[in-house]
Formats: C-alpha cells, structure tokens, sequence
C-alpha cells in the first residue's frame, strides 16, 4: 500500500547549514497493516510521515501510495491523491469555532462533491464509528482529549482514505485514554481495511497495535522487524534501550550484587532468562520440567505481559543440579517455550530464599 524508495530529505537552514533528516529511508507497507515508526525526538518521524501524504517533497527518491508515484505527480492530482490519505495529530488540530459535526463535515466542504444533506448523513455515520453520536453540536473546547482525537479521527476518515497517518496522536493522552484511542485504531483497520502508519516516542503504543516497527535514529531506519520480533530480539543499542523501558532484561534485583560467573563450577546454579510466548505460556513449564529432570528451580523475578494481545511472559530463575541435570534441564525448556537464555552461573551454595 505504500513503498518509499530510497527517500532522501536535506533541509538547507540558511546558507552554509544543511540538516540531511532522512537518509536512504526505504520501506514498504502492507493494505491493513499498523505499521509503527519509533525514534527519539528529533530523529525524523515526523518528516519521514510528512513524506507518505507530500507534505514534505524529498531531496530525492520515490513515494508510492496504492500503486501511485505521488512524487511524479502534478499538484493538482496529488491535492486528489491526498484526500485518500487521512492524518491526525498530537495537538488534534481541531477548530476551536466550529461544533464537532462541522469539524468533521470540513474536509467534505472543502472538497464540495456531496450536497449538505449527503454531508449530514456522512457525518452521522462517523460520529457513529467513533462513539460521539451525542456530541454533535458540542465545541471541541467541551470535549476531553481522548473525544477530541475521536473528532480527529472522524475527520481524517470523511473522505474515506485508505491510509491514516497517525503523528503522535496519542501522545497528550493518559495512558487509559491512549489504550481506548489504540483500541479504537484496530476496530477501524478491521472494518474498514485500512493501513495505519502510527509515528510515536512510546514503545507502550507499538506493543499494543502495531504489526511491524520502524526504529528510525538520525535519518536512519536502524532497525525493522515485527513487533514480536523488535520486543523478544532487539539488535541495535537504541532499539535495545527502547524495549527495556516496556520489558525488563537482564539479572533481576536480587542477583545484582552477586557474583555471576560464565562457566559452571562444582555445586553452582544457572541463573536462566525464560521467555514464554504465545498461547503456551500458562502452561505449568517450570514444575514440569523441575519434576522431570530432577532439578531445583527457584523463581527470581519476571513478569507477563502481552504484545498486540499475545501473552508474552519473561522469567528469571535459578536452577539447581549436576552439571548434566542442568543441561538436561535447559533442553527441555528450550523444546516447551520460545526462548532460553543462561545469564551466567551463580556460585553461592543455598539457593536463594525465593
Ligand atoms: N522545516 C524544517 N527545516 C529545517 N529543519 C527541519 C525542518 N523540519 C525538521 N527539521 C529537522 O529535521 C530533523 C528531524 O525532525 P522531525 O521533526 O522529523 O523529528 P521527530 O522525530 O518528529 O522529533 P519529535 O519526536 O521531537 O517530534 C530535526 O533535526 C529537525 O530540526
Ligand atoms: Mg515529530
């Protein structure tokens, strides 16, 4: 549904200073897919967003929406190209003058193809998708945040677009409201097909609906991959330290100041990161294989969670035996869940309390 080839941006701030925002960003986009781009501030999301609808022209490269190279386009067909492409925004842009139901109906306006009475029925029917039938004739200054990026969405929706670029629109949002708007984003893209490009500083957003996650870091895409993928087996450093503020890695408080060794030693435990994924990962794994191989486990630390609705479940624990207890130990866990990671061996002869 959309292709960006190659895209490159160069901004010239005054004579002497350029400032290269996108650099060689090449990606494509699947009909129906909740694509997520992450970055820090300032590493070009916005304008990397901007270049899916021309807001922004590039230096160079191409830009494809629905088979069409907006790039090559003259200005008056990409103003129609355009009005197939949906945004909202962090601010919600909304205006303060006019009631919702006018809000909405603008773009409509604008475009003047439907008669006032068609307009109406339009705009009912988007009230109705967003769930603000009874706010009809009220001010956006009336409304709550999370009613007023509803109006935002009703109104980027109104001419029926294919794609809805969302920038940062959850952003000035509380973390219920922004579940609700997230929620809201998914229910659309199943009724109504659409792609969703959602650009945000909030791994918390991407583990909730996104199918596939851009890092972008100077201008650079550094890292892509799916969701699941990015959250259970990030690469790059960056995308590393944006996961750990959603997940927790690593040795768990209790082991901090203790001493974690590489190699197994006579009467020491393997300190063991779980990751469960998916539908088995309730199943009863650790009093499975604790049973069967003879071994003590002792549970560290971990939490579950979940990624776009999939429980997802990370496991610190110690495990203690023979040498070849342990080995046995680990095969087994590796044949029952996703992913099994040896932090290291721990040499204190009990156990810990837990
Ligand atoms: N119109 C412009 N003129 C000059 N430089 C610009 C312009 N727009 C963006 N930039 C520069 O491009 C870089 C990327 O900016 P961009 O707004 O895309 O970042 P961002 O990732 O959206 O950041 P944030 O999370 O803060 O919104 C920045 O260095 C910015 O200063
Ligand atoms: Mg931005």
């Amino acid at each position: 549904m959309i292709e960006l080839k190659n895209i490159e941006k160069v901004y010239n701030q005054g004579t002497s200073r350029e400032v290269k925002a996108l650099k060689n960003i090449s990606l494509s986009i699947e009909r129906g897919e909740i694509f997520g781009v992450i970055g820090l501030s300032g590493a070009g999301k916005s304008t990397l967003i901007r270049h899916i609808n021309m807001l922004e022209r590039p230096t160079s490269g191409q830009v494809i929406v629905d088979g069409q190279d907006l790039t090559a386009m003259s200005e008056s067909k990409l103003r129609a190209a355009r009005s197939h492409i949906g945004m909202i925004f962090q601010s919600f842009n909304l205006l303060s003058s006019a009631t919702v139901s006018d809000n909405i109906a603008f773009p409509l306006r604008l475009e003047g193809k439907m008669t006032e009475d068609k307009i109406k029925e339009r705009v009912a029917e988007l009230l109705k998708l967003v769930g603000l039938e009874d706010k009809a004739q009220m001010y956006p200054a009336q409304l709550s945040g999370g009613q007023k990026q509803r109006v935002g969405i009703a109104r980027a929706l109104a001419n029926d677009p294919k794609v809805l670029l969302c920038d940062e629109a959850t952003s000035a949002l509380d973390p219920k409201t922004t579940m609700s708007i997230l929620e809201l984003l998914m229910q659309l893209r199943d009724k109504l097909n659409l792609t969703i490009v959602i650009i945000t500083h909030q791994m918390e957003v991407i583990k909730e609906c996104c199918d596939r996650v851009a890092v972008i870091d100077g201008g650079i895409i550094s890292e892509m991959g799916s969701t699941l993928q990015i959250f259970t087996d990030p690469q790059q450093p960056l995308t590393k330290r944006l996961v750990s503020a959603v997940v927790r890695r690593g040795l768990p408080e209790l082991l901090r100041h203790t001493e974690i060794v590489d190699q197994y030693t006579e009467g020491s435990k393997a300190v063991v990161e779980l990751l469960f994924l998916g539908p088995k990962a309730d199943a009863p794994v650790i009093v499975e294989v604790a049973t069967l191989c003879k071994v003590k486990i002792s549970l560290l630390g971990g939490s579950i969670d979940h990624i776009k609705k999939e429980p997802f479940g990370l496991m610190v624990v110690e495990v203690g035996g023979s040498k070849a207890e342990i080995e046995h130990a680990l095969d087994e866990f590796k044949a029952r869940i996703h992913r099994v990671e040896v932090l290291g061996y721990d040499q204190r002869k009990q156990l810990s309390d837990f």
